[in-house]
């Protein structure tokens, strides 16, 4: 089986193409070689490669700056995944899209199941979710894998923000009236593995590493983890504030966790505690470091 990994230089792409199980074969294209959003080179390479399944992890992720910039938010994680969903439906393969938590405006207090009513609060959450509905509204063989709070030791995310943080201030605040589950790239790669394989599943799935916790939790997580593996030289005091005393105008969802019990018992795989996870990312990030 023939896998077209998409935004493979980002943090899910990079641990989707190392961790590539066999007999499957994979094509990993992102920028500046390949973009998501030129219909017509989009159609070229599916039409060449003739994938027999595309993932898509490939994203406009900066939630803040979407704000800002609405149009490239847009064509990325709209345009795009559309130009995915045509140019699969012409040569009849399947699609695989990652999309997100912040497609809920957060006003629940228990998890969210995939057929929730979908209404983000801001433009990263309402351009991912039109990226669904383009999807959903061109193919019927397309899986929608939604996840939250995404982390890795490649690119850019909270966990490697924080152990940066603690290495250099004497205190930090984080957000404690924002909650979620913190994901690890290698279990949700491992969850659209079982996806790929699983070639007769259809529709929308939650997958987020099992519990839920505050940003300031996942924080003092960190340093704790940080500290026992030697990431972290010293602890350093770390303050709960509230939203509002954050310096973002962007809103996001101040509950996001998602109900993946469908997906536990779709994919056959067991889920991992984020704890769990947390610290396996950072044993990682310490052999890595050596
Ligand atoms: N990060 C999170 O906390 C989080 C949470 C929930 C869901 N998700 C979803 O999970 C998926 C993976 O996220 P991630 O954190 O791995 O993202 P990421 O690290 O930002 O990676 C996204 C990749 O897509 C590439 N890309 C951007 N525009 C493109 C285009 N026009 N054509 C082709 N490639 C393009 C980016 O390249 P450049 O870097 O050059 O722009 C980058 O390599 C996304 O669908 C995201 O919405 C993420």
């Amino acid at each position: 089986m023939k896998v077209l990994i998409i935004g493979a230089k980002g943090q899910l792409g990079t641990t989707l193409t190392r961790t590539i199980p066999s007999p499957l074969v994979s094509v990993s294209l992102d920028l500046p070689e390949f973009d998501i959003t030129d219909t017509r080179s989009v159609q070229n390479m599916v039409e060449k490669e003739r994938p027999d399944v595309i993932v898509n992890a490939s994203a406009y992720t900066d939630v803040d700056r979407s704000e800002e910039e609405a149009d490239p938010a847009y064509l990325v994680n709209a345009t795009g995944p559309g130009n995915l969903a045509l140019a699969a439906g012409q040569t009849g393969c399947r699609v695989i899209h990652v999309s997100t938590d912040y497609v809920f405006d957060g006003t629940a207090c228990t998890p969210y199941s995939p057929d929730a009513p979908c209404t983000p609060l801001g433009v990263y959450g309402q351009s991912k979710r039109r990226g669904e509905i383009n999807i959903s509204k061109t193919i019927d063989n397309f899986v929608i894998i939604r996840t939250s709070w995404l982390y890795s030791q490649y690119g850019n995310n909270f966990v490697l923000t924080m152990l940066r943080l603690m290495n250099e201030r004497d205190e930090i605040k984080v957000v404690a009236d924002q909650v979620g589950s913190p994901t690890w790239a290698t279990t949700l790669s491992t969850a659209i593995w079982a996806v790929v394989r699983k070639t007769s599943l259809r529709g929308v799935y939650h997958w987020s590493d099992a519990g839920v916790t505050s940003w300031y939790d996942f924080a003092v997580a960190i340093q704790e983890e940080g500290i026992q593996l030697g990431l972290i030289d010293r602890e350093i005091p770390i303050h709960p504030i509230t939203t509002a005393e954050f310096p973002t105008t962007t809103k996001r969802p101040p509950y996001s966790a998602l109900s993946c019990q469908k997906s536990w018992y779709d994919l056959e795989v067991n889920p991992v505690q984020w704890r769990v996870a947390l610290r396996k990312m950072m044993m990682e990030k310490k052999q890595a470091s050596k």
